[in-house]
C-alpha cells in the first residue's frame, strides 16, 4: 500500500514537472517551426497566435518559402517560372509545376496567377500533395484590369478569359521581381531541365524569346495560319503605321522568355493595351482565324524584335488535332510539349496524354478531373 502510494505521488509530481516543462518552454519553440518565415525569435504564446492568424487572411497572395531556409542560396542562381490558368485548367498548372521540378535539380521559384475563386483552391492543392515544399507565390489576377478591354469577334470565345491577358501584366503582378523570367502556357510539360530554356538568350535590341511558326513541322501543323496577315487587319491604319510585312512568320505566345525589368523600361504593358483598347472601337485583330485572344497585340508590340528559341524546348500543335502528330521516340525526346488548341491533354481525346497523366497529380478538393475513357 505504502509503496503504491509513493508511486503515484512520483507519476503525479513527474506528471506536474512535465506539464510545467511544456507550459513555459514549447512556445517559445513550437513558432518557429510553424512560422519559417520568421526570423526574430518569439517572446510568448501571444505573440505568436494573431501572427498565424493573419497570415490565414491574406486571400490575394498566398506565400511559401523552401524549408532550407538557411541555405543562402544565391539569389542570381534561382530560375523564375510564370504560369497562368483560370479555375477551368488548375490541373494543367500542378501537373506543369510537377514536370519542372521533376527534371531540375536547381531552385525554381513559381510566379502562379489564378482568378479569384481558385486562389485558395490552388494553394491547399500544392500543400496537400508532394509539392508542397516548392518555392511559389499565387496572384488573384484583378479582371478589373482588363474589362472593357476584351472584344473578341467570331473565332473561339474562350480566348476571352481575363487569365489568358494576365501575361500582360507581369511586372504589375510581381512589381518586386526585376529578373529573367519564363512563361510558360498551362497546356505543357517540361522533360527537359528548365535551366537549359532559362538561359536561351535574348539578343540585344530584342524584347523576349518566342518559337516562330512558319518553318519546318510547325509549319505544317499550323496549316497556314502562321503569317501575320492571319491575325491582323491590314485595312486598318494604325496596323498600316506600324510598316509591318504581312507574310511576318507569327509566333506562338504560350511560351516567352523575356526581362522584367526591360519589359518595364519599354512599357509594354502600356503598348499592348493601346492595342487591346483600340481594337474594342475599331477592327484590328482581322479575320476570325486569328480569332482575337491575346495573340495579335503581342505581335503587333514584338514585331522583329524576338529572338528563337530552340526547337525541341517548344513542341507544340499537340492539341491541333486528336491524332498523332508526332512519334513516340519523338515526344520522348522533346524538352517541352505543348498542346494548344482545342484538345487538351486532360479531355478525352488528347495525343499523348499518357505523357500528361505522369505528372498530374489528383485534386483533393475533386473539382478537377481530367475526362478518361474507362
Ligand atoms: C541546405 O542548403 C545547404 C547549402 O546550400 C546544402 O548544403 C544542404 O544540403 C541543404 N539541405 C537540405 C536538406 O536540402
Ligand atoms: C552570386 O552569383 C553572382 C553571379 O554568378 C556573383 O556575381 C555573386 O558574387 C554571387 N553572390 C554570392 C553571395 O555568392
Ligand atoms: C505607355 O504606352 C502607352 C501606349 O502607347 C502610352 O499611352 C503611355 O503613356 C505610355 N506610358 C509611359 C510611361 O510611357
Amino acid at each position: 500500500m505504502g509503496i503504491l502510494s509513493a508511486r503515484k505521488v512520483g507519476m503525479l509530481l513527474a506528471l506536474f514537472w512535465m506539464g510545467t516543462l511544456c507550459y513555459f518552454w514549447l512556445p517559445n519553440h513550437i513558432p518557429d517551426f510553424l512560422d519559417l518565415r520568421s526570423k526574430s525569435s518569439v517572446k510568448s504564446r501571444h505573440d505568436v497566435l494573431p501572427r498565424l492568424h493573419n497570415s490565414n487572411h491574406v486571400p490575394n497572395q498566398i506565400r511559401m518559402h523552401q524549408l532550407n531556409l538557411s541555405s543562402g542560396h544565391n539569389d542570381s542562381d534561382v530560375i523564375h517560372v510564370c504560369i497562368t490558368s483560370d479555375g477551368n485548367t488548375l490541373g494543367g498548372m500542378v501537373a506543369l509545376i510537377n514536370s519542372i521540378i521533376s527534371n531540375t535539380k536547381h531552385h525554381v521559384k513559381f510566379h502562379l496567377v489564378t482568378d479569384e475563386d481558385s486562389v485558395n483552391h490552388l494553394g491547399n492543392w500544392i500543400r496537400a500533395s508532394s509539392l508542397k515544399e516548392i518555392d511559389f507565390e499565387v496572384r488573384e489576377f484583378p479582371e478589373s484590369w482588363v474589362s472593357g478591354k476584351i472584344k473578341i469577334r467570331g473565332g473561339r470565345q474562350e480566348l476571352g478569359s481575363p487569365l489568358n491577358y494576365a501575361r500582360y501584366y507581369l511586372p504589375k503582378l510581381f512589381p518586386a521581381l526585376k529578373e529573367k523570367i519564363v512563361f510558360i502556357d498551362d497546356d505543357c510539360i517540361v522533360q527537359g531541365d528548365i535551366v537549359e530554356l532559362y538561359k536561351t538568350e535574348i539578343k540585344k535590341g530584342d524584347l523576349a524569346a518566342f518559337s516562330e511558326d512558319c518553318k519546318g513541322m510547325n509549319k505544317r501543323l499550323s496549316r497556314l495560319s502562321n503569317v501575320y496577315a492571319e491575325f491582323l487587319d491590314f485595312k486598318n491604319k494604325h496596323v498600316q503605321e506600324r510598316n509591318i510585312s504581312p507574310s511576318a512568320c507569327s509566333f506562338n505566345t504560350g511560351l516567352f522568355i523575356t526581362d522584367l525589368s526591360n519589359w518595364h523600361k519599354e512599357n509594354i504593358t502600356g503598348q499592348l493595351e493601346y492595342w487591346m483598347d483600340l481594337n474594342t472601337r475599331e477592327e484590328v485583330y482581322g479575320n476570325e482565324r486569328g480569332g482575337g485572344g491575346s495573340q495579335p497585340p503581342m505581335m503587333l508590340v514584338f514585331y522583329n524584335r524576338i529572338s528563337p528559341i530552340d526547337t525541341l524546348w517548344h513542341v507544340r500543335y499537340l492539341g491541333w488535332t486528336s491524332g498523332t502528330s508526332y512519334s513516340k521516340q519523338f515526344i520522348a525526346h522533346a524538352k517541352l510539349l505543348h498542346w494548344n488548341g482545342k484538345f487538351k491533354p486532360w479531355g478525352r481525346i488528347a495525343q499523348h496524354s499518357d505523357v500528361w497523366d505522369k505528372y498530374f497529380i489528383s485534386d483533393p478538393s475533386g473539382k478537377f478531373r481530367p475526362i478518361r475513357r474507362g
